[in-house]
């Protein structure tokens, strides 16, 4: 943090990181900025992340933020960040004072259908939360703004950009949204799970496998809006609670078989109301399917801890747990690659926490 009397400089940096969602949120509530209409839990992706810094400075020619893609101007990224402050603008008056120097970089390919979004706005709700708290009189992020800590504060601001943000501050599960098997879990921000995961479900990795690079045919945001009229929306809400207690059940006994079936039921579930949407319509793609079952035969005859998850797009998340990384990269090399776009897959860590930069 820079910061001088006469003319006020405020920076952060933050490395965060990208999540993938075990129980998925999908579906909004109505009444309120991004609040989910059901409570979803996630692992921080550590290695694949958005390093962003921000550098406050008093207004410049009225304008509310500069952004850079890697130190290049970047258009097409200008409308979603202005959409993202116009909508904290309330929430944070300090910032009509300054303009607002972002510079993002991801480490992983802009457009590869992974959530980009979740890295970015993770890390720019992390530089704005050190920013307020540094204005507020703070060294140490200890301050509470809004009856908020810095990381709930960070998780919030986060939340408004893009709601599956708020989960990438934890090194623990993230959980977000109302649960009854949280204490303490809320639709403002997310929380990591508290108390023990058993071994046998830590260390699990995640191999991305690209089976389409390209824009996706429906956005988040209108699949979202799609729920609101969804014939099935009340009982996919229903499920999605608990299936999360089954989950974080599952985490602290250490069932992985349990584990595997909930992830993989979500991830399909998720899916089914995209098609059960109206207008439907399906984001898979055949690679999706042939990598899918690729994955359960090899399941079936190697019974290794390993399993499927997908996102808001055609490719598959394979998660697995760390200690059989060997057999599981040569798996993924031999039989999996044939289905990736040009050979494309993307590997990380699971459970990493966001690194301050600057
Ligand atoms: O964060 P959004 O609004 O892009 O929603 C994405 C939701 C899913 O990625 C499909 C599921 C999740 O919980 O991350």
């Amino acid at each position: 943090m820079e910061h001088t009397e006469n003319n006020a400089i405020y920076t952060a940096g933050y490395r965060c990181p990208s999540n993938i969602a075990l129980v998925k949120y999908w579906g909004k509530k109505s009444g309120g900025v991004q609040l989910p209409a059901n409570p979803s839990i996630s692992w921080s992706l550590g290695d694949l992340y958005a390093a962003t810094t921000v550098k406050a400075m008093q207004k410049v020619d009225g304008q509310s933020f500069v952004f850079t893609l890697a130190g290049e101007s970047k258009p097409s990224f200008e409308p979603k960040i202005a959409q993202f402050l116009s909508k904290i603008a309330a929430d944070c008056p300090w910032l009509s004072d300054f303009t607002l120097f972002i510079d993002s970089e991801n480490n992983f390919p802009h457009g590869t259908g992974i959530a980009s979004s979740a890295a970015g706005f993770g890390a720019l709700g992390m530089c704005l939360a050190h920013i307020e708290q540094h204005i507020h009189g703070s060294s140490d992020l200890s301050t509470q703004v809004n009856g908020m800590d810095f990381w709930q504060r960070s998780s919030y601001l986060s939340r408004i950009g893009s709601g599956s943000a708020c989960r990438s501050m934890f090194d623990k599960p993230a959980v977000w949204g109302l649960a009854e098997a949280v204490d303490g879990s809320s639709d403002l921000f997310a929380v990591p799970l508290d108390g023990d995961i058993h071994p046998n479900l830590q260390g699990w990795k995640d191999v991305v496998l690209i089976v389409d690079d390209g824009e996706k045919s429906v956005s988040s945001t209108a699949g979202h809006a799609l729920l609101d009229a969804h014939p099935y929306a009340q009982a996919r809400f229903g499920q999605a609670q608990k299936n999360l207690g089954l989950l974080v059940l599952a985490m602290r006994e250490g069932n992985v078989d349990q584990f595997i079936a909930i992830v993989e039921s979500e991830a399909l579930q998720l899916h089914a109301m995209m098609m059960t949407s109206l207008p439907y319509y399906v984001l898979m793609r055949p690679n999706t399917l042939a990598i899918i079952e690729k994955i359960w035969s090899f399941r079936e005859s190697s019974k290794l801890p390993l399993c499927f998850t997908l996102d808001a797009g055609a490719n598959v998340h394979l998660l697995y747990d760390g200690k059989i990384d060997e057999t599981l990269m040569n798996f993924v090399q031999t039989t999996l690659l044939p289905y990736c776009k040009n050979g494309q897959y993307l590997c990380s860590e699971t459970g990493k926490r966001p690194i301050a930069i600057l």
